[in-house]
């Protein structure tokens, strides 16, 4: 497979050849299909109006005409790209102008999967939305998408609502998600600073029912191909309808995850004698979440950067990122172009043994909660290490008690220091 993701394999190999067929011909497949999904990337403008926050749909324009151009009998159009709201009107535009004598009906399909646990989420999902014009051929085309999946989602789990409200509830859903990291990570700096202790916090907010357990665990920050640049986007669209309170709000969310990244970089230094100029520093982790490969916005990123600018030496371990993905994401986001960036190159090595990684280190930073590094030899890895040895979990991952036992100086987002506090 071209990217990690557990359970993708099986199910492939299961349906590859039976109902799954991959497929280049691009004209002889839209010609013969009754069901279209357009699934391509919408990234972020980088240039022209609404550059850096709105999202460049050019490609799902570009489907658009493509299935117009060819196709030679009805079609049903879905929207499976994130899109900003009114996508839908533009390829309908395009699609009912080039009709020749049979129709298109473009409906709305967001995608809801998170990485890690795509599979799980598409045999089992929340709920899938399918959006329509609430017209007899729009309600017809949404049953038609509704019956593919009512062979496994129960039926009452499939929502159908309008065209706009399922574009713009997938920017919202992702939108309310990063917020509760943003709000809770925006306490455990709190937390850091008055000795409450974040866990317990959102422990005890999360059994509040109408609050909910998931999504308030603390970190280094939210990173990923979505929240980020859907919350941008919402952002746009919001000042686009002169909404100005509206798109400050949301964008608070994104400035509270830089704040995170930021103090943690910070914490790092501050706490290392103000400095990490040549020392060599781990990094454990630089996925965005444990159970990829996938660096976009990345965290640990932003780490990286800090800490290369700080003129660390930088030694990174993680299971699945490939050193070419993490220079590719470090140029496009943070326009840190390895080739070009004296320095860079030498000043960041990526290990494939995780020990060897800790070897001779100053600190080490737990950027993404992979479940192997619950059970490293940490006694190991301390008597290996430069001391005094440091430990800055950005994912309260580890046993920080074990750990300080042995000797490490540890330091946890959200987790009152010992040293700060008595009785903690
Ligand atoms: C997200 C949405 O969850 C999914 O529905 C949508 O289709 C795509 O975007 P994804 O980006 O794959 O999925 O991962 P997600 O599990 O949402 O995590 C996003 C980021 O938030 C990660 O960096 C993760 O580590 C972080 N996070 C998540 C926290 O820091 N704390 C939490 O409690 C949850």
């Amino acid at each position: 497979m071209p990217i990690y993701e557990p359970g993708l394999l099986e199910v492939v190999k299961e349906c590859r050849g039976r109902n799954l067929f991959f497929s280049t011909d691009l004209d002889k497949e839209i010609e013969e299909a009754d069901i279209i999904f357009i699934s391509v990337n919408t990234p972020t403008k980088t240039k022209g109006i609404g550059a850096g926050r709105a999202a460049n749909i050019k490609n799902c324009e570009l489907c658009a005409r493509h299935i117009a151009k060819v196709a030679t009998s009805s079609k049903i159009v879905v929207e499976k790209s994130t899109v900003p709201v009114r996508t839908a009107s533009a390829i309908e535009r395009i699609l009912k102008s080039n009709e020749k004598g049979f129709s298109f009906e473009v409906l709305s399909n967001p995608e809801f999967l998170a990485e890690g646990t795509a599979i799980p989420d598409l045999m089992k999902p929340d709920r899938v939305l399918i959006g329509g014009q609430q017209t007899p051929e729009g309600l017809a085309a949404a049953e038609a998408l509704v019956s593919v999946y009512a062979h496994w989602v129960p039926r009452e789990q499939i929502l159908t609502t309008n065209l706009w409200s399922s574009e713009l509830s997938k920017l919202v859903a992702n939108a309310f998600l990063a917020q509760r990291v943003s709000s809770i990570n925006s306490i455990s700096a709190l937390c850091e600073a008055t000795g409450a202790d974040v866990s317990e916090i959102s422990r005890a907010v999360g059994m509040d029912d109408r609050i909910g357990k998931r999504f308030l665990m603390p970190s280094v920050g939210f990173g990923g191909s979505c929240f980020q640049k859907d919350i941008l986007n919402l952002v746009y669209l919001c000042e686009t309808y002169g909404l100005k309170e509206c798109a400050e709000y949301w964008n608070h969310v994104i400035a509270m995850n830089d704040f995170q990244k930021r103090r943690f970089s910070e914490k790092v230094v501050s706490s290392m004698f103000n400095t990490v100029t040549g020392k060599k520093i781990t990094l454990l982790g630089y996925a965005f979440k444990k159970d990829t490969g996938d660096v976009r916005e990345t965290p640990s990123m932003f780490v990286l950067r800090d800490l290369f600018n700080e003129q660390a030496r930088i030694h990174v371990y993680d299971p699945q990122v490939k050193r070419e993905d993490m220079w590719s994401e470090l140029a496009y986001t943070c326009g840190l172009d390895h080739t070009s960036t004296p320095g860079l190159e030498a000043a960041v090595v990526t290990e494939t043994d995780v020990y060897k990684a800790c070897e001779g280190s100053h600190g080490i930073c737990i950027l993404t909660e992979w479940d192997e590094f619950k059970t490293l030899d940490y006694q190991k890895i301390y008597d290996s290490m430069s001391k005094p040895a440091f430990v800055f979990d950005g994912r309260l991952l580890v046993d920080h008690k074990e750990l300080r036992k042995i000797g490490f100086e540890v330091h946890v987002i959200g987790k009152p220091d010992p040293n700060k506090f008595s009785g903690v």
